[in-house]
Parts: C-alpha cells; sequence; structure tokens
C-alpha cells in the first residue's frame, strides 16, 4: 500500500520534517513530482538540512528512497545533495533509485526559465528560476531527456539538438545567458548521476508493493500551486496533489491508502499570486518573524496571513485527504489574538468555494476570531497537555474541512510533534 504526505497549501507547510518523522515506519520513501523547486528542511543529529531532489527518508539507513518519473531532476543539485548526505555516512549508492523515465533539467531549462519571467513584467510568477516549467514543457513537448536517455550513445547528439532548439527560443526572447560554467558542471554531474541506481521505477515500486512493503509517496510544493487546481498563473508545472502519485510513480489508485495532507496553523506562500488571508501589517511582519518565514530554496521573504479554510477544505477535497497535521502551531503562541477565513467575501456576497481565476478578483477574507492560548508548546508531548483554546481551535478547523487534524507539530525538531 501506498501512504502520501503532500502539502495542502502553497508550498512549505513543513512536509520534509513531516516524512522524516514517519519515515521510520516505511520501507520505501518516493518523490512523485516537482524537482529542486522544492526546499524541505529537516533535523539530522540537531544539523539543519535542506533537501531539494533526494526523498527526505534518505537519512533513514533502512528506508530505500525513489525519485519517481513524475519528478525533474537536475544532476548538479543532486551530486551536490549527495555530497551533503554522504557526509551524515549515508550511501546512495545504496539507498537511493531513480526512475528510468525520470526528466532531466538541462541547463538550458534554467535560462529559459529566467528568459520566460524576464518576460513577463508584472505579470511574474516569482518562479525559482530552477528550470521546472521549461523542463515539464520538454515532456508533454516530446522532447525531453530523461534519466535512463544518459546511459545511451545518442545522449551527446539528444543534448545538442535540445541546446539548438533552447537557444532558439531564447533569441526569440532577445534573451542571452552564457551556459559554459553550467554546463561544466552539468556533464560532471551527469557521470555521477550514470553511477547511481537508475531503474525501472514503475516495477521496482509495484514488486515491492506486491511484497508487502511500505510506500510513502513525498510530495513537493502544495495543492494550491497544483497546475490544474491551483491559483493558475500562479503555479508550478506539475500535479502536486494526490492524482499525481499514480501518474508520479505508476501506482494504481487502489494501491493508495491514507492521504495525509500538511497544513500550517496559518498561511505562507512565496512568489507572486492571490492570497486572500495575506496580512501587510504588523501582524504579517510578526508571523514571518516568529516563524523564520524565508524560504528553504531561494532565501526570500514567505507573505504571511491567517489559515484559510476556504482554500484549505478545498485542497482535502481534492486530495481525498484521510488526516491532516498542523505544523508550526507554536509560532502562534504569543500570539493575543488568532484567525482563520471561513468565507471570500465577493461584491458583497459571501463564497465558501475557491473561485476560478482568483487572481483576478477582489476578495475580502471573512475571518472568525480567536482568544490566542499565549503558553510556550514547543515542549509539550501528550495531547492533553496542549493548551484548552489550542483545542478549540482544531476543534473548529476539524469541523470545517471535515477531516481529522491527528497530529500537530510544534518545533522544528524530529521529536516536536503532539498525536492529538
Ligand atoms: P517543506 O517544503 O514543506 O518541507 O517546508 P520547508 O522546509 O520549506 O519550511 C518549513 C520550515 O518550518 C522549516 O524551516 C522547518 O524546519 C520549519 N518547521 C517545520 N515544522 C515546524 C514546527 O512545527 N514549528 C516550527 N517553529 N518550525 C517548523
Ligand atoms: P516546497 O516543496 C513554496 C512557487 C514559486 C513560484 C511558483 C512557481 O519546498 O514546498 P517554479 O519554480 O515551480 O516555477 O515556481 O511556485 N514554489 C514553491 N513555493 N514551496 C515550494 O516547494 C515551491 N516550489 C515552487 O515560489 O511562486
Ligand atoms: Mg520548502
Amino acid at each position: 500500500m501506498v501512504d502520501v504526505i503532500l502539502g495542502l497549501q502553497w508550498g512549505d507547510e513543513g512536509k520534509g520534517k513531516i516524512v522524516d518523522y514517519f519515515a521510520p515506519n516505511y520501507d520505501i520513501i518516493a518523490r512523485f513530482q516537482g524537482g529542486p523547486n522544492a526546499g524541505h528542511t529537516l533535523y539530522v543529529d540537531d544539523k539543519k538540512v535542506v533537501l531539494h531532489q533526494i526523498p527526505s527518508g534518505i537519512f533513514h539507513q533502512h528506508t530505500v528512497n525513489l525519485i519517481g518519473n513524475g519528478v525533474v531532476l537536475d544532476p548538479v543539485t543532486l551530486k551536490r545533495e549527495c555530497d551533503i548526505v554522504a557526509a551524515f555516512g549515508i550511501d546512495v549508492k545504496k539507498n537511493l533509485f531513480i526512475s528510468e523515465r525520470t526528466n532531466i533539467i538541462v541547463p538550458t531549462h534554467r535560462a529559459l526559465d529566467k528568459a520566460s519571467e524576464s518576460q513577463k513584467g508584472d505579470g511574474k510568477i516569482g518562479s525559482t528560476l530552477k528550470g521546472i516549467g521549461p523542463a515539464y514543457m520538454d515532456k508533454t513537448g516530446r522532447n525531453a531527456i530523461r534519466a535512463g536517455d544518459l546511459l545511451d550513445k545518442s545522449f551527446i547528439s539528444n543534448y545538442i539538438k535540445l541546446r539548438l532548439k533552447h537557444q532558439k527560443l531564447m533569441d526569440n526572447f532577445h534573451f542571452n545567458e552564457d551556459i559554459s560554467t553550467w554546463e561544466e558542471e552539468f556533464f560532471e554531474a551527469v557521470e555521477f548521476l550514470k553511477s547511481l541506481n537508475i531503474v525501472n521505477g514503475e516495477y521496482f515500486i509495484n514488486n515491492q508493493i506486491s511484497k508487502g512493503k511500505k510506500v510513502m509517496a513525498e510530495g513537493a510544493q502544495g495543492s494550491m500551486l497544483d497546475i490544474d487546481f491551483g491559483t493558475f498563473p500562479f503555479v508550478t508545472s506539475s500535479n502536486t496533489i494526490s492524482a499525481g502519485v499514480c501518474t508520479g510513480l505508476g501506482v494504481s489508485p487502489k494501491k493508495i491508502n491514507e492521504v495525509i495532507g500538511v497544513t500550517k496553523a496559518y498561511c505562507t506562500r512565496v512568489g507572486s499570486g492571490p492570497f486572500p488571508t495575506e496580512l501587510h501589517d504588523a501582524t504579517g511582519e510578526e508571523l514571518r518573524k516568529l516563524g523564520s518565514e524565508f524560504g528553504a530554496t531561494t532565501g526570500r521573504p514567505r507573505r504571511c496571513g491567517w489559515l484559510d479554510l476556504v482554500a484549505l477544505r478545498f485542497a482535502c477535497m481534492i486530495n481525498g485527504t484521510t488526516q491532516v497535521v498542523m505544523t508550526k502551531a507554536d509560532v502562534l503562541d504569543n500570539f493575543d489574538e488568532l484567525n482563520v477565513c471561513t468565507a471570500y467575501q465577493v461584491n458583497g456576497n459571501d463564497i465558501d468555494e475557491v473561485p476560478y481565476q482568483m487572481n483576478k478578483m477582489n476578495i475580502d477574507p471573512k475571518l472568525q476570531s480567536f482568544a490566542g492560548w499565549k503558553t510556550n508548546t514547543t515542549k509539550i508531548k501528550e495531547s492533553e497537555a496542549l493548551p484548552g483554546v489550542m483545542k478549540n481551535y482544531i476543534n473548529f478547523i476539524n469541523s470545517y474541512i471535515e477531516t481529522p487534524v491527528t497530529y500537530v507539530s510544534n518545533g522544528p525538531g524530529r521529536d516536536q510533534i503532539v498525536k492529538v
């Protein structure tokens, strides 16, 4: 069976920490979409590690980690990350596997990402500029180079063909970027990648499932950044929702069991696009400061606001979320008052569904207010010790989204999590 852990908001919900926490219960952790736009933070031996490409189960010696076909893979980032992981004594040649169908990010994808964003002016998506959009375009355009192709004699000629095509696109954008250093790093990293386990991912995972092994699919980004159901066009280029697990790993929907959604106790977004509950005031600043809300991949300040229950319920519906983990509850420890959004007010009407083209609407969030719990919760281990006011907050969320919050994370550390 396959359980899924994915983000219910605009990314950075704390998926890395939660995957790392649950990983000991699983045999395989598999990434099914996204690429190095992801930044998943975990603490290993009290040291902070940010993973972009490698699944967050890598630090558990017995766990096998798979980069699935739905991922776009930058060999340079992967190599860098393998070096970091090796310093912790992890042998990636033993417990990291890559699907031969995984699409490769080449240096010109990164350059094209820059070119495309620089053309957009006010309509900038705020991309991480890691080449994600252009790489997925080459996948659907049927031009991509895949991990399995790196082992083929025709790789270099295919690479040159692709680079030429990209160069023409960049000429159209009147954009020029010297990629010679990137290319040098790329080819070095490709050699390294070829030395890793490149496997038939779909048989690999299904054979393990048949043997009764437990798989966890690790999502990147968040449901509101999904290419179909997110706040388009301010989204990423993959299906971040649970349906992406089937196409991104080659497993049947019948094999999916628990869908564990991760949400912060409030909301953040990095990059452009609609964010109805965004706070532009001192409270937003306070959330950013207390939550250390700066991007794990780009270092950009994250936009902060109150929890948006309209969007959260939508995300639970689209994903078939069976349980919710609420992270960063401790960040709210010092607030006198908390708010959650229960409806969007548009032209004097309350709507409780996520509308099409949110970016073209003027949305005023309708807020429900709560007294803060004003207690340091970071050392709490048992549900009974959580403040009653926090429990009220959680109960309200449970009933609104019709999905139970089963864990509360109360700090970035591995052991800072409470089963509710
Ligand atoms: P991801 O992309 O979903 O894995 O999340 P990120 O790693 O980008 O961002 C989450 C940030 O919050 C990281 O810095 C984590 O160390 C931190 N974090 C995770 N859970 C908690 C929590 O419960 N409390 C606090 N204070 N920080 C947390
Ligand atoms: P994790 O896995 C937060 C955002 C970017 C931008 C938009 C498109 O760490 O939660 P892209 O690089 O995909 O072209 O950017 O999506 N974005 C993320 N925001 N967390 C992420 O990943 C993100 N990955 C992409 O900021 O707005
Ligand atoms: Mg992140």
